[in-house]
């Protein structure tokens, strides 16, 4: 999404200034192709040389430099942008934006541009609370600029509390949510990821590989895309995407509970959990002794989440995965029609970057109508976004 996108990162002098090198590569990593203003004061935390070199790209520090004037003067910048960043943004900064003011490269530039603008600001937090700032930054978001509040934690000013700039992935995910196209808006999007834990006794349960990383990437791409998402997720060590109501749960039983109980008020509703279909018909209280050369486990068969969705289905556009090792097609339109499907996202998790723990994915999409599309292997937010936008086109958006 962001290949080929010109973006203007702007740094003001804080402490932070460090972390916008970081986001820096991200953007570049995601293909943008970003022109860095500095202030003056920026200049004496981080030089210019290493934004410089990241960006591979001229730093703009002056607000009247010969050179920059003639090839990319702020008008120029201001024009070409599709994003503008501020980060960190120190409460100068926005003050001077707040009020009308213009005196330097950044602060001219950005009251040129038609961009979007988003400010991840950064400060002590006395002076984040303070009225002052408080009306600046409301005044600023009426006016349409986009804000990523800083966070909690210890300050460079010894001082604990809110005022730290954002983590630059987060500052990442607002700059992509700022650029995607609301095309899902209004829709109410109910996903689930993750694994189900089905308990054996207090040391151990019956699971599967599944991270989440699958799951998480359709809630994130859905929230990108205007969509209110309810994210309902088994155990992962991935970071949960924020922007949305986001519930953890642990074994098939408390998944399928809370799926039902918003099923009625959701819109889609995207399976990509890895339910676990058996769980023990017993839990042991206390840990089972090891006894004898063999051991059995009576398993009993957990309700199927999504069968009984499609069953009491009320208007919902039901999505399904399938996790399948052999005969991926017959056993995906199988799936597809007994649990009363709308499409569902076929995988292959024995194939080489398919499947489960890994941050690509290689699906078959298929249809009710009898339509199938093969997709090559692609990132996991890359699928997503295919998903959504098959989603989007049944739902009459696309
Ligand atoms: O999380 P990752 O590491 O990123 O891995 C991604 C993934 C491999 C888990 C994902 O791409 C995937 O394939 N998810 C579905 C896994 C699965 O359980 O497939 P299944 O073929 O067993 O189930 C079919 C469908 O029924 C799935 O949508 C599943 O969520 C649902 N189901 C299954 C059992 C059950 N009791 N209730 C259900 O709703």
């Amino acid at each position: 999404m962001l290949k080929g996108k010109k973006i203007v990162l702007g740094v003001t002098g804080g402490i932070a200034a460090y972390k916008s090198v970081e986001l820096l590569r991200l953007l570049t990593k995601a293909g943008a192709d970003v022109h860095v203003i500095m202030t003056r004061s920026a200049t004496e935390f981080v030089t210019p040389l290493t934004f410089q070199t990241l960006s591979m790209n001229p730093v703009n520090t002056e607000l009247f430099n010969l050179i920059s004037e003639r090839e990319i003067g702020h008008i120029s910048l201001a024009d070409r942008a599709d994003l503008f960043i501020i980060a960190p943004a120190t409460a100068n900064v926005i003050g001077k934006l707040a009020g009308g003011i213009a005196d330097d490269m950044l602060t001219t530039t950005v009251m040129a541009t038609k961009a979007p603008v988003l400010i991840a600001p950064a400060m002590n937090v006395n002076m984040y609370r303070n009225p002052i700032y408080r009306e600046n930054e409301e005044k600023l978001k009426k006016h349409g600029y986009f804000f990523v509040e800083p966070v909690r934690g210890m300050l460079a000013c010894g001082w604990e509390g809110e005022g730290k700039l954002q983590d630059p992935k987060e500052i990442f995910e607002a700059a992509m949510d700022a650029l995607s196209v609301k095309d899902l808006a209004g829709e109410k999007i109910l996903v689930t990821a993750g694994p189900t834990r089905e308990e054996i006794d207090p040391v151990r349960f019956i699971s599967n590989y599944s991270s989440g990383k699958m799951g998480y990437a359709i809630a994130r791409a859905a929230r990108r895309r205007g969509a209110a998402v309810t994210l309902i997720t088994g155990p992962s060590s991935v970071q949960k995407p924020c922007g949305m109501e986001s519930v953890s749960v642990v074994s098939a039983g408390q998944m399928r509970d809370e799926v039902i109980s918003r099923a009625k008020g959701s819109t889609v509703i995207v399976m990509a959990a890895a339910v676990a279909d058996y769980r023990p018909a017993a839990r042991s209280g206390d840990k089972i002794k090891k006894n004898g050369e063999t051991q059995q486990l009576e398993l009993v068969k957990n309700s199927d989440i999504l069968a009984e969705l499609g069953r009491g289905k009320n208007g919902q556009l039901l999505v399904g995965f399938a996790a399948e090792t052999e005969n991926l097609l017959g056993n995906a339109s199988r799936k597809l029609q007994e649990k009363n499907l709308d499409l569902l996202v076929a995988n292959d998790v024995s194939a080489d970057g398919a499947g489960f723990d890994i941050d690509t994915n290689i699906v078959k999409l298929l249809f009710k109508d009898g339509r199938v599309e093969d997709l090559p292997l692609m990132t996991k937010a890359e699928v997503a976004d295919q998903i959504l936008d098959r989603v989007a086109a049944l739902r009459g958006k696309g």
